[in-house]
């Protein structure tokens, strides 16, 4: 899925005061100490890149959140040994960088915070209540799993584990992991399945033991998922913004800590499409923190953040 362009139509500076700023928290003398200047139209620079990466993402950024992706922006325009965001929407507009430069847009604005274990309850209740109440689906089943905004992997590998250990002692049961996500150096990150050792604390040691490799001598302090773990996992690269997901049909949707960035009306677009990929009888689960409450989508919460679709 390639994301439509930012483009900078139909943002005017009309009605941009600099009283929105003050409120918002993003003061002229913020702006000076970071870098750019102090007239009012960098904020209208900000507010319109802002707006532009709603419009593809999806990703609420609010005033409030503008200091945020002020300094996101300002560590991009020092890589490009830029002064000024004026020159940036130029980058963006230039037919020679504006392709590989959306990207990187669209990569700064995301965030891609993440854990192995991340809310492990989800991962009893999938090996203890949704792979059992899923195996009734026959010998020739391959139970296919979404991890829908993958970030860099930690979330993908945690269910190969959880998964493959499934199967060890599950003879019969395969699976395969279907990992996408909007940001190009997440998704890097993730296929490289490499990791500093500090960020495999959570996984329990006999998973550990399993299907992680140590590095050895210059990569002493990090550590490798097996390669039969990351056979089963295939990586791609898609906007939750796009109108239907070509992923086929699947069993289970991981799509945690993911929604909480959308507006209401986005949120349940994306659940709507998400649903259609779900076959009957398949599970969604989504962030502790997050919530389908008052959205009318075709499923049924077995607890407040799993969610079932009807058989
Ligand atoms: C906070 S991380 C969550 C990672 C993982 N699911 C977890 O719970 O640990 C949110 C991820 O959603 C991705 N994301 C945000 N907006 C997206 C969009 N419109 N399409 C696809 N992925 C998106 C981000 O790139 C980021 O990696």
């Amino acid at each position: 899925m390639t994301a439509a362009a930012p483009t900078t139509t139909g943002l005017t500076t009309s009605g941009l005061t600099t009283t929105g700023l003050t409120t918002s928290g993003l003061t002229t003398s913020g702006l000076t100490t970071s870098g750019l200047t102090t007239s009012g139209l960098d904020v209208v620079r900000l507010r319109r890149l802002a707006a532009a990466i709603t419009r593809v993402l999806g990703i609420k950024l609010p005033d409030a959140k503008l200091t945020m992706l002020h300094g996101r922006l300002q560590r991009r325009l020092n890589e490009l040994g830029m002064r000024s965001l004026g020159d940036y929407e130029q980058r963006l507009r230039d037919p020679a960088h504006a392709e590989a430069e959306r990207i990187e847009l669209l990569d700064l604005a995301t965030t891609n915070k993440t854990d192995f274990f991340r809310e492990p309850v989800h991962f009893q209740y999938l090996t203890q209540r949704a792979l059992p109440a899923l195996s009734t689906r026959g010998d020739r089943w391959v139970c296919r799993v979404w991890c829908a905004g993958c970030s860099t992997g930690q979330e993908v590998y945690t269910l190969a584990m959880v998964l493959g250990d499934y199967a060890r002692t599950h003879p019969g049961f395969n699976y395969e992991i279907v990992a996408t996500d909007v940001s190009t150096r997440a998704l890097r990150e993730a296929a490289a399945a490499t990791y500093p050792a500090e960020l495999v604390e959570p996984v329990p040691p006999a998973l550990r033991q399993r299907y992680l490799m140590r590095g050895k001598s210059a990569r002493g302090g990090m550590v490798r998922v097996v390669p039969e773990l990351r056979a089963k996992v295939k990586f791609g690269r898609l906007n939750f913004m796009a109108s239907h997901y070509p992923l086929g049909e699947l069993d289970i949707v991981f799509f945690r800590n993911v929604m909480i960035y959308f507006e209401r009306a986005t949120q349940k677009q994306v659940l709507e499409r998400q649903c259609r990929v779900l076959r009957p009888g398949g599970y969604l689960f989504i962030g502790h923190t997050e919530s389908v409450a008052g959205l009318d989508i075709p499923l049924t919460p077995e607890t407040s953040s799993i969610l079932r679709k009807a058989t």
